[in-house]
C-alpha cells in the first residue's frame, strides 16, 4: 500500500489503485503469517471496503443507505490458538508482533485499551464474545489490505469483518454461511459485534452501513438497507453490463472518524430529533419536513440555523436513497432518462452534503465540480466526508478524460494528486479457497 501523496502536475496520467486478487491477497497475508509466526494459517478470509452509491449520514438516523462492495480487501491469514492470546502482524508493521490478552482487552478509554488498527481486529473478538457468541479462543493472524488507509472507503470495517467470518469458521460459530450461499441473518449478527467493536474499541461513534456493506452485500448489486430494521435488498448495480464505470477519486484528504466532527454532526442529529419528538430523524415524512424545520428554527437555540440544515440534509437523503434504489429495482435499463434521474440525485446529494451538512470539504467539491464538467452522469463524496473519497459515474469510454480532468483541475488549485480507484460492485466478505479464483 502506498499513502504518499503525490503533488499534482496538470498534464499527468492518473494513477489507478489496483486491487490485490484472490491469490495476490492470499499469498501476501500467508506468507507473512508463516513469516511471522512459523508453519500454515487455518486459512485466509478477506473482507472489502465499500463506496456507498447514496444515503450519507442516515444510518444513524435510522434512514436507508445503498453501499456497494469494492473489489479491495483486507485479506486475513488467522489461526486458532488453544489459549486466549492475540498475536497480529500487518504487511505495514512487518517487523512488529502485537501480543494481546482476550481476557485483558477492553473498550478505549480502559486499561485494556487496545492501539490503532489492532482494536478493530481484537475488538471484534472482544465484542463477539459480548454478543453472547463466545467463548472464543485467541488466534495468530497477519493483515495484508489494499483498501486504502483513511481514505472513506471503510478500512476499518474490512478489519472488522475479515476477523469476524474468520472467526466464525474457526470458533464454530455458523453464522457467515458459505461463500456461494451466504447466511444473511447470521451475517446481520456478525455485523452488529462490528459495530460495537468500532464504536466501543476503536472509540468511532459510527452508524453501521459500512459493516452491513462488507458482510452482506453482493456482486453487481447495491445493497438497498433499512439502517433501522436492519432488512436487506440486493438492487442490481452491473455496471459494466450499461457500459458504465463507477470512478472513485480517493481525494488523499485524509479523513478521522474519531476526531470529533463526525461525533458533532450525530450530536447535532439526535438533538434535533429530540426537539421533534422523535425517536429518529428518519421518523419526519418528507412532507412534514417545512414544519419540522419552522420547529428546529424556532426551539434550536443558538446554533438552530446549523439543525436546520441538518435535519434538512438527513430528511432529503432519506428521500433521495429510497428514489435511487427504486430506481435501481425497476427492472428497466440503466441508460437514457433513468440514468440521468441517477446521476441528477447523486449532485443533489452532494450539494445537500456541501451546503447543509458542511461536511465536504475543497478537495471533495473540486473533485466533484471537475467530474461533473468532463461528463460525469454524477458525482458526489461517499462516506463520512471531511476528506476522504468521492465517486463519478461515468460512460466506460470517459473514465481516463473525467481523471484527467480532476487532476489537472487538482494541479489548479495545487492540491496533491488524487488516486483513483475503479469501483466493480463485489463480494462480500468470505473464505478464500486455495486455488479457487473469487
Ligand atoms: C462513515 C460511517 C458510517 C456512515 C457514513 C456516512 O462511513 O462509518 O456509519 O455514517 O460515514 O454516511
Amino acid at each position: 500500500m502506498t499513502d504518499q501523496p503525490i503533488p499534482a502536475v496538470a498534464g499527468a496520467d492518473p494513477v489507478f489503485s489496483p486491487a490485490l486478487s484472490a491469490r495476490e491477497g492470499a499469498a501476501a497475508a500467508a506468507g507473512l503469517f508463516t513469516e511471522a509466526f512459523g508453519g500454515e494459517p487455518d486459512g485466509v478470509w478477506y473482507a472489502p471496503g465499500r463506496v456507498n452509491v447514496i444515503g450519507e449520514h442516515t444510518d444513524y438516523n435510522g434512514g436507508p443507505a445503498l453501499p456497494i462492495a469494492l473489489p479491495h480487501r483486507a485479506h486475513l491469514a488467522l489461526r486458532r490458538r488453544e489459549d486466549r492470546t492475540i498475536r497480529l502482524v500487518s504487511s505495514q508493521t512487518r517487523e512488529a508482533i502485537d501480543v494481546l490478552d482476550l481476557d485483558a482487552i477492553g473498550p478505549k478509554g480502559t486499561p485494556g485499551e487496545v492501539r490503532h488498527w489492532n482494536a478493530y481486529i481484537a475488538g471484534v473478538a472482544w465484542a463477539l464474545e459480548r454478543e453472547g457468541l463466545g467463548p472464543l479462543t485467541g488466534f495468530d493472524a497477519a493483515l495484508s489490505s489494499c483498501v486504502p488507509l483513511g481514505g472513506g472507503l471503510s478500512s476499518s470495517a474490512a478489519l472488522e469483518s475479515a476477523p469476524a467470518v474468520a472467526l466464525d469458521e474457526v470458533d464454530g460459530l455458523g453464522l457467515a454461511g458459505g461463500a456461494d450461499d451466504p447466511d444473511d441473518a447470521g451475517r446481520a449478527r456478525l455485523v452488529t459485534a462490528c459495530v460495537r467493536a468500532e464504536n466501543e474499541m476503536a472509540g468511532a461513534p459510527t452508524g453501521g452501513m459500512d459493516q452491513s456493506a462488507s458482510l452482506r452485500c453482493r456482486a453487481g448489486h447495491a445493497l438497498a438497507l433499512d439502517c433501522r430494521t436492519g432488512e436487506v435488498e440486493h438492487v442490481p448495480f452491473d455496471l459494466a453490463a450499461h457500459g458504465l464505470r463507477l470512478l472513485v477519486i480517493d481525494t488523499r484528504a485524509r479523513h478521522s472518524l474519531v476526531d470529533g466532527q463526525y461525533g458533532a454532526r450525530r450530536t447535532a442529529c439526535e438533538r434535533s430529533a429530540r426537539l421533534l419528538g422523535v425517536e429518529l430523524l428518519a421518523d419526519v415524512a418528507p412532507a412534514e419536513l417545512d414544519a419540522a424545520l419552522a420547529r428546529v428554527a424556532a426551539s434550536g437555540g443558538a446554533d438552530a440555523d446549523a439543525l436546520v440544515r441538518r435535519t434538512r440534509h438527513v430528511v432529503t437523503e432519506i428521500e433521495r436513497t429510497r428514489d435511487l434504489a427504486a430506481l435501481l429495482g425497476d427492472g428497466r435499463r440503466l441508460t437514457g432518462e433513468k440514468l440521468a434521474r441517477v446521476g441528477a440525485l447523486m449532485n443533489a446529494s452532494h450539494d445537500s452534503l456541501r451546503e447543509d451538512y458542511e461536511c465536504t470539504c475543497p478537495e471533495l467539491d473540486v473533485a466533484v465540480d471537475a467530474a461533473r464538467a468532463a461528463g460525469a452522469h454524477g458525482a458526489r463524496m461517499t462516506g463520512g466526508g471531511f476528506g476522504g473519497s468521492a465517486i463519478a459515474l461515468v460512460d466506460d469510454g470517459a473514465v481516463d478524460a473525467v481523471a484527467r480532468t480532476v487532476l489537472d483541475a487538482y494541479a489548479g488549485r495545487g492540491f496533491a494528486a488524487p488516486a483513483f480507484l475503479d469501483a466493480v460492485p463485489s463480494a462480500p466478505a468470505g473464505r478464500l479457497s486455495p486455488g479457487r479464483r473469487q
